[in-house]
């Protein structure tokens, strides 16, 4: 089928790349000319595994190609997909104008039927906006508009993965036709019947995706009511480790169990600085205005979001309660990125936690893997390390905010050799508590109780430390 993709934002590219690996012939466009100019020559300004690889090979095919001219996009697509950014407003509303400037330019330049297929995170009843405005501003009479929505549930680092084994894929149709149009271009995925360059020795043993039909409000409702959901639990998960730590439980414990019950699952549940990024946030925020406007008080939605928030203050309360004095300290930040395996760093809790750190007076150094060109453009005070054994030599202590695989395997000896004081504060609760204390840190995590981690005696040649607690180092 020819499909065309306006917008190269991540999951433009993701759903542009993959429905051309699938074998469809795709053309992409973006009104960024530059990133189009990238693009052509095979240069993905995103960080997301095996999307280069597969562009480019895909490119090579003529599978797969880019253009600047947004008409000649519209032009070739029999579908369109609008994958164009939806950002939150100041009221916390979706900013749908990008939205309605591709539904003009669809509307002026198409000159035969297409159907418009929202791929966007959109509020519900946008996709009948849209379809009024393909008809009103129709240029060209022969042209007929169909609207559906397919909502994505691309996690960025894993984006490629999703797409092309996802568990489930929502059409949200009000006619046939567009239906069997979009069960033919997911067909390959549908059957799984595709060359998967991503598991190149067998694709994982997961069940086949259910593919699920609704009408377009129920589909755009789907997708904030995940997203939505997605965020509570995070949130949940947050308060239980807050309680965990005013009780005395361990959250690991409480959440490995609770996710053992089918009916809960055990992912999403780890508890830390919250949730970032520029889906979670803002969809959570766009799903309260939409409840409001309906006249529904959502209410547990905003405590969820409230619950995020205090992460950041609760987080900063430890590392103030264990330096005292922030200014002049130097604090070494492992991870900017909003979560690993992308360099995305929008609503990413490391950019308040620099923020204030910066405005209390501490000297900062910081490592990602990713993020690092990101950050700088934003907090040039930062110095950015090569290598995180960089971030910690002479540092009073050292922030983990991503939970990046690397900062788990680091050699904590050496980094504690390095330290002028071997101070970490977890925010991920990704390193091993026992074996932290046990190599002679001051550690400090969400949601496990001081007993548990005093209660590995240091060995002989490491420093005893004074106190260690999930909670207040030096409270009363
Ligand atoms: C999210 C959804 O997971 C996707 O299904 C959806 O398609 C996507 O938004 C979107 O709307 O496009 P993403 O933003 O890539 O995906 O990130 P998540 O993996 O959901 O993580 C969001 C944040 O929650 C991160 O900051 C992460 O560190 C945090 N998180 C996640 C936790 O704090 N605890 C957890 O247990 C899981």
């Amino acid at each position: 089928m020819r499909i065309s993709v306006i917008g190269c934002g991540y999951v433009g590219l993701v759903t542009g790349t993959c429905l051309a690996e699938v074998g469809h012939q795709v053309i992409c466009t973006d009104n960024d000319p530059e990133r189009i100019t990238a693009l052509r020559t095979g240069v993905v300004p995103i960080y997301e595994p095996h999307l280069d690889a597969m562009l480019s090979a895909n490119l090579r095919s003529q599978r797969l190609s880019f253009t600047s001219d947004a008409g000649e996009a519209v032009r070739a697509g029999e579908v369109i997909f609008i994958c164009v950014g939806t950002p939150p407003l100041e009221n916390g509303e979706a900013d749908l104008s990008a939205i309605d400037n591709v539904a003009h330019l669809i509307a002026t330049e198409a000159c035969q039927s297409k159907l418009v297929v929202e791929k966007s995170t959109v509020p519900a009843q946008t996709g009948h906006q849209l379809k009024r405005v393909l008809d009103v501003y129709r240029r060209n009479g022969g042209a007929e508009f169909r609207v559906a929505s397919n909502p994505e549930f691309l996690r960025e680092g894993t984006a490629v993965e999703d797409f092309l084994h996802p568990d489930r894929i929502v059409f949200g149709v009000d006619d046939e036709i567009s239906e069997k149009q979009l069960r033919e271009i997911y067909r390959p995925i549908l059957e799984r019947q595709f060359r998967c360059s991503v598991h190149l020795s067998g694709c994982p043993a997961t069940p086949p995706p259910k593919l699920v039909v609704t009408t377009i409000n129920s589909a755009e409702l789907i997708k904030h009511a995940s997203n939505s959901f997605l965020a509570m639990k995070i949130s949940y998960a947050n308060v239980i480790a807050d309680v965990c730590e005013k009780v005395g439980g361990d959250i690991k414990e409480v959440t490995r169990a609770l996710g053992l019950d089918p009916r809960i699952g055990p992912r999403f549940l780890d508890a830390g600085l919250g949730f970032g990024g520029f889906c979670l946030p803002k969809d959570v925020q766009a799903f309260i205005r939409l409840a409001e406007r309906s006249g529904v008080d959502f209410g547990m939605l905003k405590e969820a979001e409230k619950v995020n928030k205090r992460r950041i203050d609760l987080f900063f309360d430890k590392i103030r309660q264990a330096l005292w004095v922030v200014k002049d300290k130097k604090v070494g930040v492992l991870g900017l990125a909003f979560k690993a395996n992308t360099d995305d760093i929008r609503f990413a809790p490391s950019l308040e936690v620099l923020r204030r750190l910066l405005a209390e007076g501490a000297q900062v150094r910081a490592y990602d893997q990713a993020a690092m060109r990101r950050t700088s453009a934003i907090f040039p005070q930062v110095h950015c390390c090569r290598e995180p054994y960089e971030v910690a030599r002479g540092a009073d202590a050292l922030l983990v905010l991503t939970e990046w695989e690397e900062f788990r395997q680091l050699d904590w000896e050496r980094v504690h050799n390095l330290m002028a004081r071997p101070l970490v504060i977890d925010g991920r609760n990704l390193l091993n508590p026992a074996a932290m204390i046990e190599r002679g840190f001051e550690y400090y995590c969400f949601g496990r109780p001081p007993e548990k981690l005093t209660a590995v005696p240091a060995p002989a040649h490491v420093p005893k430390v004074a106190r260690v607690s999930a909670s207040a180092p030096f409270a009363a």
